[in-house]
């Protein structure tokens, strides 16, 4: 294999930089040559690509976002989409694709090469956590200690006005962003989408609470799970305490990748290199139990991450 594309697609996450250095630097030292494709599979279809070299990674380890700009791409849903990503692919004369990204990604990827039978290995990367195949996907720890120091802020003050607050999370299917700034930010209540709770039953939990001299507390929703606005007005209405609403939104996915995610990010990088040489097409580099792993494409994009209740009871426990 002489020479492989690379792209970012979907949501970006922070760690995506770390992932395409170390794409475009293993690659290069096996001696292959290395396209970048700019807007994830928008740009694969509108040409916006090009050569990378060791200095276009230069500098971007600690940077969150993603240097190749990311898009959710609805033209390359579209047969007719892929047929133009095709000609590019033989313009640029590519033999291998790497696709950072979520399982969404991943299974245009497939798409693809169902079709025209091009090589493609995928990366995890999505601040939600929720690719089946990996423990851990590129920018996960880096968004949960995002949320954590925002928990820790809004504790002082919900502390000080004795207030509850509502911090509403990202995650439009999965918890898990919810779940592990819950533990770690000492939250009351985690509201995930995978375990539904009423928001009688939230009420009934800060009503004992405050008979037990509690005045403060802290309730993180995850976006799939309901509008953090609604809980808190229902809240308010049910209790009748002062409460108060922060939607976390955009900032949870920027800033400096933690160390975890730019070493994870470094290793899933190689790894895809590593799968594309050895022929394990339509692979995803992942980690398992500390161990960087190759799983089955297919498998990844109709498969279904599950959130480790264990950790959700514990929570529970750890609240009362
Ligand atoms: O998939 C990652 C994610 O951050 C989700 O948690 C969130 O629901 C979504 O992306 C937001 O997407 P957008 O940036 O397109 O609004």
């Amino acid at each position: 294999m002489q020479r492989i594309g690379v792209l970012t697609s979907g949501g970006d996450s922070p760690g995506m930089n770390a992932a395409i250095r170390a794409v475009v630097r293993k690659a290069i030292y096996h001696g292959m040559e290395v396209i970048g494709i700019k807007h994830g599979y928008k740009g694969f279809i509108e040409a916006e690509m090009g050569p990378m070299n060791l200095g276009s990674v230069a500098d971007i380890i600690h940077r969150g976002g993603t240097i190749l700009q990311t898009a959710r791409s609805e033209e390359f849903r579209d047969p007719r989409g892929r047929a133009i990503a095709f000609e590019n692919v033989k313009r640029f004369n590519l033999q291998g694709l790497v696709v950072i990204g979520g399982d969404g990604s991943f299974k245009g990827g497939m798409e693809f090469y169902r079709e025209y039978n091009l090589p493609v290995v995928g990366i995890p990367g999505t601040i939600d956590n929720d690719v089946p195949g990996t423990d851990y996907s590129i920018g996960y720890d880096t968004a949960v200690n995002n949320v954590v120091d925002a928990v820790n802020k809004i504790r002082d003050t919900a502390t000080s006005h004795e207030r509850t607050f509502i911090i509403e999370v990202m995650g439009r299917e999965s918890g898990c962003i919810a779940l592990a700034s819950g533990l770690a930010g000492g939250a009351e209540t985690i509201m995930i989408p995978e375990q539904p709770v009423r928001v009688e039953e939230i009420c009934d939990k800060l009503i004992r609470g405050y008979r037990r001299g509690k005045l403060h507390s802290i309730i993180i929703v995850a976006e799939g799970a309901a509008s953090g606005i609604e809980v808190g007005r229902l809240i308010k209405e049910k209790t009748g305490f002062d409460t108060k609403v922060t939607i976390l939104g955009h900032l949870q996915r920027g800033g400096t990748p933690t160390a975890f995610d730019r070493i994870l990010a470094s290793r899933l990088g190689a790894k895809a290199v590593d799968l594309l040489i050895s022929g394990e097409y339509c692979s995803m580099a992942g980690m398992v139990k500390g161990e960087i792993v190759a799983g089955n494409l297919e498998k990844v994009t109709t498969g279904r991450k599950h959130l480790d209740m264990d950790m959700y009871q514990l929570a529970g426990v750890l609240s009362i």
